[in-house]
């Protein structure tokens, strides 16, 4: 794992912006891995920044998300897909075609699973996979306990993932109890991850992380098992590794 110690919020995101940059750059037919939660907004705006400032294009890209509510449909401004028009998408030349989001409102979220892992494998896998990390280690919504052989499939939340979330709804109960999210098997095929970690909230997990050891009970430290992992870390975030 490579570790890029960074001061701040802002010096994360533009490190982000500038590696997700060079991807694009090498190979403007790039799949990306996006995420969504409070950590990428820096970065997003980074990039909206690199589409205007300094020609980046996204004409070409694919994205996929990691993971979607349960519930909630694309135009539910607390889905992920309301999140990523809102904050990325609407404001670069992306063809929306080439964005893809499991669909929180399917039918059978067992056949949508399905629908998304074989979508990741068609057009990807991502080539440069983006990631938060939750306070609990989780990566996507891969909870304590996942299993390493996991594929896109629908979890049951966490109550201290929800409790973390209930910021974005107005009342902790409308925090959907589901969603479907990319498993570690598919985020570990990404050809790249760039891990995103900013804040004291974070610093516990930042040590876990860094311990090294491998555990189910922390789905980040499987990222030790990938042999191309970028982690950008500030400094409240790195103050508990000694
Ligand atoms: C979001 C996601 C989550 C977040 C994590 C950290 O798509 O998959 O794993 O990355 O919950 O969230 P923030 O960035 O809000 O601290």
């Amino acid at each position: 794992m490579k570790l890029i110690r960074v001061e701040n919020y802002e010096e994360m995101s533009s490190k982000a912006a500038e590696l997700v940059e060079q991807q694009i750059l090498g190979n403007d037919h790039s799949v990306l891995g996006l995420a969504t939660g409070s950590t990428p907004l820096g970065l997003y705006e980074n990039l909206i920044q690199g589409v205007k400032e300094r020609g980046i294009s996204y004409r070409n890209i694919h994205t996929v998300n990691l993971d979607e509510y349960r519930g909630l449909a694309g135009t539910h401004p607390n889905s992920y897909r309301y999140f990523m028009n809102k904050k990325l998408f609407g404001h670069i030349d992306i063809d929306l075609e080439n964005t893809h989001i499991p669909d929180g409102k399917a039918k059978s979220v067992e056949a949508e699973c399905e629908r998304y892992e074989a979508l990741i494998h068609e057009i990807g896998p991502p080539d440069l996979q983006i990631l938060g990390m939750g306070m609990n280690g989780h990566i996507g919504f891969n909870e304590p306990g996942t299993k390493e052989e996991s594929v896109t499939h629908c979890v049951s939340l966490d109550p201290s993932t929800r409790n973390s979330n209930a910021r974005f709804f107005s009342d902790r109960d409308e925090v959907p109890t589901h969603a479907i999210t990319m498993g570690i098997e598919s985020i570990l095929k990404s050809k790249q991850i760039l891990v995103l970690v900013s804040g004291k909230n974070k610093a516990q997990a930042v040590k876990r992380l860094l311990a090294g050891r491998v555990s189910e009970e922390f789905p980040a430290s499987f990222l030790w098992k990938h042999n191309r992992v970028t982690l950008i870390v500030d400094k409240e975030a790195y103050s508990l590794v000694a």
